[in-house]
Formats: structure tokens, sequence, C-alpha cells
């Protein structure tokens, strides 16, 4: 039996990965870019859509993993009702802003649109859940997120493989990789880009459920902040309330944690 091609070489939901691709540059808390600007960084949306994208079979396909396309079927289809619900809220307080002279506010989610189009088979299923797992809320979602692990444990036979990202720069590929459960290996000519995968990836899940101090010492809100209970589960890095002014600064804080 040939194999079932993948979900990325079929197609992807590429409106909402755009969509909260460009979402990422206005994000001033807890994205990467606030630990250190790295200019050729990607998307973490695009990154974690692509890696998702290539572990799972496309469950249109007629030789796709049985238990996969099973499980597709069970995802939502279209918006849920808790959806439509903030969306009628979102368009009502942007009606008020409207009468009121200012200018509306951009939905933060993204509100699944296949339904629309009346297309319900598996693939427009898992269309859905990835449009919700490429949002920015999604990263602290445990339930979209661990949706997401469980669907690649399933595609995968429960053996997920290994990434290696061999230049890894800013360090969004193993960043994601590590989120989708997966074992993430990264390294970079540039001992900076490395520094930065150190802090990303190494250093955080070592404290990863660990109570915070009761009591913190007023350099403490510069270090990464370890808020999931999963011991592969990457950090998300708390705003300083004064900033170090150097990159080097702000390491040694973070390494210091
Ligand atoms: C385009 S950047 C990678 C960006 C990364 N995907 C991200 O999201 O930030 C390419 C990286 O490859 C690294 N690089 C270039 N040549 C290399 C080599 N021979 N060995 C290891 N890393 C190398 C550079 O230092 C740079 O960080």
């Amino acid at each position: 039996m040939p194999a079932a091609k993948k979900l990325i070489e079929v197609a992807l939901p590429l409106e909402a990965i755009n969509a909260a691709s460009a979402r990422e540059k206005s994000i001033r808390h807890g994205h990467p870019s606030t630990l250190h600007l790295w200019w050729s960084r990607k998307p973490l949306a695009t990154t974690r859509a692509v890696i998702f994208a290539s572990l799972v079979d496309d469950p249109d396909d007629p030789n796709a993993n049985p238990d996969f396309v099973e499980a597709c079927k069970k995802l939502n289809y279209g918006a849920t009702s808790e959806e439509i619900a903030a969306l009628k809220e979102h368009d009502r307080k942007n009606l008020e802003r409207r009468a009121k002279g200012q200018s509306p506010i951009a939905l933060k989610r993204n509100i699944p649109q296949n339904a629309r189009d009346g297309v319900d088979s598996p693939r427009m299923r898992l269309f859905d859940f990835i449009e919700r797992l490429v949002t920015w809320e999604a990263t602290t979602d445990d339930a979209i997120m661990e949706q997401a692990r469980e669907l690649i444990r399933i595609a995968t036979n429960g053996n997920p493989p290994p990434l290696l990202d061999p230049f890894a720069g800013g360090g969004s590929i193993p960043l994601e990789a590590q989120r989708l459960g997966l074992e993430a290996h990264a390294s970079d000519l540039n001992p900076v880009a490395v520094m930065i995968n150190k802090a990303m990836i190494e250093i955080p899940p070592r404290f990863a459920g660990m109570p915070r101090p009761a009591a913190e010492p007023t350099t403490a809100s510069s270090r990464a902040s370890c808020t999931s209970s999963r011991s592969t589960a990457p950090a998300r890095f708390a705003k300083p309330a004064r900033r170090p002014t150097s990159i080097t600064a702000r390491m040694t804080l973070l390494i210091q944690c």
C-alpha cells in the first residue's frame, strides 16, 4: 500500500497561518523576540503549523492512518458556540467604538472559516483545528496543545520522531517542536544563537512545574517564567520590570534563574 501524503504535501489553511504570523510582530509579552531580537527568526505560528503538518497524514488520503482519520472526525467542525459568542461580543464592542469615533480593535483569535464553505471532511476538521493551534493564545491553552500532541502521537503510531535544527538561529523551530511534544535538538555556528536556544529550550524545562518563589527579589521579574507543568514544554518569558540594557545582561539574569 503506498504511503499516505503528509498534510503539508497537500494543503494548509494559509490565510489563518499568515494572519497569526503577522500578528506576532506586535506581541510584546512572552514572545522570544522580547528576550532577544533575532532578525531572521521565523514566526512561531508558521513554524508550529509546518512541523505539525509535516508529521500528520492528510486525513482525506485513502491510505491515511485509520486511527488518525477517526481522531480527525471527532474534531470540532467550524466555530464552536463559545467562539461564535466571542465573535458577536467582539462585533458589538467594535460597533460601540465606532459610534464613539474610536478605531476598531482586531480579533485576537481565529474563528474557523471552513464550516462556512459547507464542506465537512476530516481534512476540513483538521484545518479548523490548525486555525486554532496557530494562534498566539494557543501557546498557553493546555487543551489545544495537548490535543495537538495527541494527534501527533496517533499519526506517528506513538513514536514521534525527534527534531534536529542544525541552523537554529533564533530558535523558533526547536521551540515549537518542543511545544508539540517532540524531543528537540538545536545547533548553530553563531554563539549568540546557541545562547538563545539554550535559554529557550534547554534551561526552562529544568524548572517546569516548580513552584514560583513566594517573594521574588527585584531583579527576579527579569527571569524566565516557567509556567507549564510539562517538563518538555517551553517557558514563556516574563516582561522585565526594568529592562536590562544588553543581551548579555538579560542572558545572565536568565541563566541565574
Ligand atoms: C536563517 S537563520 C535561521 C533562522 C531560524 N530558523 C529562526 O527561526 O530563527 C540561519 C542560521 O544558520 C546559521 N548557520 C549558517 N551557516 C552555518 C553552519 N555552517 N553551521 C551551523 N550554523 C550555520 C547562522 O548562524 C544562522 O543563525
